[in-house]
């Protein structure tokens, strides 16, 4: 084909669309749904290998019946996680954390009906291990394969146990990885109203630590210290535009603070480690919640979950606890189990699009970021 401007051109093909998810309407819809329903028992594996931890869970009808975590301790001794070495532990563990999962449960293979893993945001080499033992499963015993976006997950770990969060409410998800505010209207309905620029708030804890000398990773260990200690050391809290976050320039002050105080007496920190944690974690928790609490204002919503690792912080559940208070809030932590990176969070996103009767293509692909 000859162009435009005279040159010769390929014929541009038009890109392949995508598979779209399958998902029957109307009467076909409603059919699958009382028929899941009535035909008995089903059971869905999970797998959640987006990090640094092999997870599997086995749900039936919505209950969870086990939640299997096998935790990658290799990553202490490099100070944070090696994603080459995570994907080799993956392949390690997962035969056997799926093994324990389902012998937990009492349940045979030949009984499940459906399998979900996470498909990303994650370590493209952690999670090509899950998936495509999820995916080999599932093409193997002829049974549906439901890829499930794990920030989607840490959100609808609130459905796993009672009490729950009336539609819509908002979540406040920190981890390791990520920290936002979701907008949940129903399990599928979510819209990411704020999120870190740069760093996530647990990375903002292990960062610290790590200036420290606190071994990976830091959150738990700042949270033990800070409960002896005051928050004495005033730290910047950044005046970031809208619902979004940023952490960097928190760890930079804590930086340049612990130089200039070790250049003036080099037992510092060990001296005032206590005070030094107390100072880092308000720091942290008041960007979280002067964040939450603007966008409880902005959207009228009561009903506020928190979710992911750093929902642990006591600091944080302190905080929260006296804010919802006043703001009246009815206020929604998962089990802590269900928390940090988990295969039960995965198996209850995953049972959502199972009631639905939507399944994804075996082509499936990880992917690194995004809320697809
Ligand atoms: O959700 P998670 O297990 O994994 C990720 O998806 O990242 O979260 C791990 C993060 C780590 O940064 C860890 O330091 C932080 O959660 N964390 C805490 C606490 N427990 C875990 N941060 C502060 N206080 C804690 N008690
Ligand atoms: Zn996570």
């Amino acid at each position: 084909m000859i162009g435009k401007f005279g040159q010769r051109r390929e014929r541009r093909k038009r890109p392949k669309r995508p598979k779209r998810r399958k998902r029957p309407k109307g009467r076909k819809r409603l059919n699958l749904y009382i028929c899941r329903m009535i035909e008995g028992n089903s059971y869905l594996l999970a797998i959640e290998s987006s990090c640094d931890d092999t997870s599997a869970a086995v749900m039936c009808n919505g209950v969870m019946l086990s939640n299997m975590i096998a935790s990658q301790a290799i990553h202490a001794q490099y100070g944070g996680i090696v994603p080459e070495v995570a994907s080799r532990m993956h392949q390690e563990n997962i035969a056997i954390v799926v093994d324990a999962a389902l012998k937990k449960a009492d349940v045979e293979v030949s009984q499940l009906n459906g399998i979900a893993c996470t498909a990303g945001p994650g370590l493209m080499g952690s999670l090509t291990v899950g998936l495509s033992f999820a995916k080999a499963m599932a093409l193997s015993l002829g049974i549906p394969f439901i890829s499930v976006n794990h920030m989607r997950a840490h959100v609808l770990s609130h459905f796993i146990d009672d009490p729950k969060p009336q539609f819509p409410f908002l979540c406040l998800t920190v981890s390791g990885g990520h920290t936002q505010i979701v907008l949940v209207r129903s399990p599928p309905e979510m819209e990411v109203l704020g999120q870190t620029l740069d760093d996530a708030a647990g990375e903002a804890f292990d960062k610290s630590g790590k200036i420290l000398g606190l071994p990976y990773p830091a959150g738990p260990i700042i949270d033990k210290l800070a409960r002896q200690g005051k928050p004495i050391y005033p730290f910047p809290i950044p005046h970031i535009d809208g619902l979004d976050f940023s952490f960097s320039g928190v760890k930079t002050a804590i930086l340049y603070f612990i130089r200039d105080e070790v250049r003036k007496d080099p037992e510092f920190i060990s001296k005032h480690i206590n005070d030094i944690c107390a100072s880092i974690q308000h720091t942290i928790v008041e960007i979280l919640v002067r964040k939450l609490t603007f966008a409880a204002q902005q959207y009228g919503i009561k009903e506020i979950g928190i979710a992911g690792g750093v929902a642990a912080n006591s600091g944080l559940r302190d905080k929260l606890t006296e804010v919802g208070r006043v703001n009246d809030w009815n206020l929604y932590f998962p089990a802590m189990q269900y928390c940090t990176d988990n295969a039960g969070m995965i198996a209850m996103a995953g049972w959502f699009e199972f009631l639905e009767g939507i399944e994804s293509p075996l082509d499936t692909k990880p992917f690194v970021r995004g809320m697809q």
